[in-house]
């Protein structure tokens, strides 16, 4: 035999050396779910080791984060039901402790990056991502709403803004709404290809944000579609969006490669709520190991295609990561 391939198998150097692929925390967007008040934590009981946290909390978790090498944030808010409308007008009020999350976190940590969510459903009294009229979701009524969310979170500091929303033309709307209000250096990661899923479960149940009524079917993306994915690609990048985001990641590994072939821009995966459930579900109940089940999980998005992941896992990996650099130096 000529060629035997195990000999770059043969050792734990000769591996780390032919490694094809790599995952540093600071390719890593970690999520906070984000509370009024101060100096609380409460657990999401479908997400073992996540809490939703006052903005105090918030920030002291970012310093915690910042010196294990996550640097990359993004922030949801769960606001009382008495608090939200039909126009989601709340969301552009500059007393809401969400933009006061964005302004003190850039503020305590100029170096971090603070990423928002563009979408109606946290102050929507409908649920839903956009405007609701006769039980539809209208398209072109909601986007002057997400322009005027988006110009908040700018003016609060954010670097990235993420609509998550799916409405028709958002991109070039909020582009275009930023630009004309002096923030053209404000980027946005576009939710390019957010898929109607199941996977939600959990954020939902974290946020209260579940539609009152009816899906969002009629604005995600169907699971049966890939070729759809590269539709909303390429308006996207015509629309000024500076990464493309694909949602959930591990049923849609295959979209990550097809977008990851055919955009130069930055191939963002969100491991979401429901995928961060299992494992730890699993792991609880000492069916799995939890460790390295995250390891090779997250270890495939990357080799799919994306850049950027943003995890549930983003600190227990990073906690792992340290650990596991500080072992081999020895
Ligand atoms: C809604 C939004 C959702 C998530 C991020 N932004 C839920 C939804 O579309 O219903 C889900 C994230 C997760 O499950 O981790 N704007």
């Amino acid at each position: 035999m000529l060629i035997r391939p195990r000999r770059n198998r043969a050792s734990a150097a000769i591996r780390g050396m032919v490694r094809e692929t790599r995952l540093h925390p600071e390719q890593l967007v970690f999520p906070f779910f984000l509370i009024d008040g101060t100096s609380t934590r409460i657990p999401v009981a479908s997400m073992p080791g996540i809490d939703r946290l006052t903005v105090d909390e918030m920030l002291k978790e970012i310093g915690e984060c910042m010196s294990m090498g996550i640097r990359n944030f993004i922030l949801f808010p769960a606001f009382p039901e008495h608090l939200k409308d039909k126009e989601a007008t709340l969301s552009w009020n500059p007393g809401n402790f969400y933009l006061r999350a964005i302004r003190e976190a850039k503020s305590l940590y100029p170096d971090c990056t603070i990423i928002t969510d563009v979408a109606m459903d946290p102050y929507s009294s409908d649920g839903h991502d956009g405007y609701v009229q006769d039980g539809k979701i209208v398209n072109d009524i909601t986007l002057p709403i997400l322009a005027k969310m988006a110009i908040a979170q700018a003016e609060a500091g954010a670097d990235i803004l993420g609509p998550s929303d799916m409405m028709d033309g958002r991109v070039g709307y909020i582009r275009q709404a930023l630009d004309e209000a002096g923030y053209s250096g404000v980027a946005i990661m576009s939710y390019t290809a957010k898929y109607a899923s199941a996977f939600y479960g959990p954020f939902r149940d974290a946020l209260d944000s579940a539609p009152k009524s009816g899906d969002k079917k009629t604005y995600q993306m169907d699971p049966h579609n890939r070729i759809e994915a590269l539709r909303e690609c390429e308006l996207d990048t015509l629309e000024g969006a500076d990464f493309l985001m694909v949602k959930p990641a591990l049923s849609y590994l295959d979209v990550i490669r097809l977008l990851k072939d055919n955009s130069n821009l930055p191939i963002v995966a969100y491991n979401v709520s429901g995928e961060y459930a299992m494992v730890k579900a699993a792991a609880e109940k000492g069916w799995l190991n939890g460790d390295a089940i995250r390891n090779e999980l997250l270890l495939s998005i990357a080799r799919a295609g994306a850049d950027i992941i943003i995890t549930y896992f983003a600190k227990e990996y990073a906690q792992w990561y340290t650990q596991n650099n500080l072992s081999l130096k020895k």
